[in-house]
């Protein structure tokens, strides 16, 4: 019989990081560039490459693998789930679904708040757009330069005029606020209170160079929405699961957002995105409205349930403390201005535009980085690292450092 053989040859890996990027270019689009390395392994919060070279991995698939590369918990969960029930469609629940949407509503907390899954953020960001408009008002704001997605709604919603413009025409009806200040937003509304459905923000811009919300934002951003019955959308995609050291990063700021939307490190590396809303918001969509093929699926949420169940309270008081002492440590390298951020998302501001250099560099010294901006090095490492591979990572984030500002001097 057909299809019953469960031992599958594994696709020969290629024999080297040379061989495998070369074909790299003839295989996908170019939408990422040459990739920097060939990885096949990855533990905790260290990867290796085909090349037997091992780097403590500060990036984690951008913000993504919450529990580091292998953890027990979700390779269980997996192996279980997959072994039990695979993919439904939507015209079928399964209980790793309800879980974790009576999880996330529990952390939200508000018991009028509804759940939709769907596979990503930007399809998360989409969905939040669709409901905003099924409010009946029509126009959306969003930050410049923030980011929401590549979709072409959410692409709508990125306020970075160069990731817009080659796809234009976009959806119309959004326009652009100053991040962090509230006397524009304002002045945007007031053009149009009674017509303005949305304001969807990030509490920290990831791809932007991780910055923060100044203090009192998203408060005076609650008040506006209130006053003018406008919904509030907290784009907690690259922020949430305690990546903030908080199980979502609008807590800090006490304020409660009509939606929030999710994905990265939901999952803890399987595709995943969810849009949470409460009150009258979250009975908007109607059957045939909207909706995903995998949203929910079993597998995903069943990796989900098992990040959940470790991402707890105490989890991320201590992720809070491991961010801390990463600051510290990194404050100190040569090089470095200051750095901000909260818990294990951090922006490394440099004193000289070197981060993009020093992102290959470190690859060098046995550390992946990210460089948003020209001189910021992003840090969203695994939020489960040791204090070992902390200390191999700030010992290799100063090595690059020296060496990229050596060959400035
Ligand atoms: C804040 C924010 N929103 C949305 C997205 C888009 O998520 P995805 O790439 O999963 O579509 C990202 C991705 O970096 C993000 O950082």
């Amino acid at each position: 019989m057909t299809g019953t053989n469960t031992s599958v040859e594994p696709a020969p890996t290629p024999a080297s990081n040379e061989e495998a990027l070369d074909q790299w270019s003839q295989v996908f689009m170019n939408t990422y560039g040459r990739p920097q390395r060939h990885l096949v392994q990855g533990r905790g919060a260290t990867v290796t490459d085909v090349d037997g070279n091992e780097y403590v991995d500060m990036l984690a698939g951008i913000a993504v693998n919450s529990l580091g590369h292998a953890h027990p918990a979700l390779i269980d969960a997996v192996a279980t789930q997959t072994s039990t029930l695979g993919h439904i469609s939507n015209f079928f629940g399964s209980t790793a679904a309800l879980e974790t949407a009576n999880t996330l509503r529990e952390r939200f907390g508000d018991d009028t708040a509804k759940v939709f899954f769907c596979n990503s953020g930007g399809e998360a960001n989409e969905a939040a757009f669709k409901l905003a408009r099924l409010t009946g008002r029509k126009k959306v704001l969003a930050a410049i330069n923030g980011f929401h997605g590549r979709t072409m709604g959410a692409l709508s919603l990125t306020g970075q005029p160069a990731k817009r413009e080659p796809f234009a025409p976009l959806v119309p009806g959004v326009e652009y606020y100053r991040y962090g200040d509230i006397d524009h937003l304002r002045e945007l509304v007031e053009q149009a209170p009674e017509d303005t459905a949305a304001i969807f923000l990030e509490p920290i811009q990831g791809e932007t160079g991780v910055i923060p919300a100044p203090e009192g934002f998203l408060q005076a951003v609650r008040e506006l929405c209130d006053e003018y019955g406008i919904l509030m959308v907290v784009d907690e995609v690259q922020t949430g699961v305690g990546r903030t050291g908080a199980f979502f990063a609008h807590t800090a700021s006490a304020v409660r957002p009509d939606i929030v939307t999710m994905a990265k490190g939901l999952a803890g590396g399987l595709p995943i995105g969810a849009v949470i809303a409460r009150g009258e918001v979250a009975a908007l969509f109607t059957p045939g409205a909207h909706g995903t093929t995998f949203g929910g699926n079993p597998i995903a949420c069943a990796a989900a349930n098992a990040v959940l169940g470790i991402v707890d309270d105490e989890f991320c008081a201590a992720v809070k403390e491991i961010g801390e002492g990463l600051v510290r440590d990194v404050d100190k390298l040569v090089g470095v201005d200051h750095v901000r951020g909260r818990g294990l998302m951090l922006g490394v501001v440099l004193e000289e535009p070197v981060a993009k250099a020093a992102v290959s560099t470190g690859l060098m010294h046995g550390v992946i980085l990210n460089a948003p901006t020209d001189n910021v090095i992003r840090l969203t490492p695994p939020l489960v690292i040791t204090d070992a591979e902390l200390e191999r990572a700030v010992a290799a984030i100063g090595a690059t450092l020296d060496e990229c500002l050596g060959e400035l001097r």
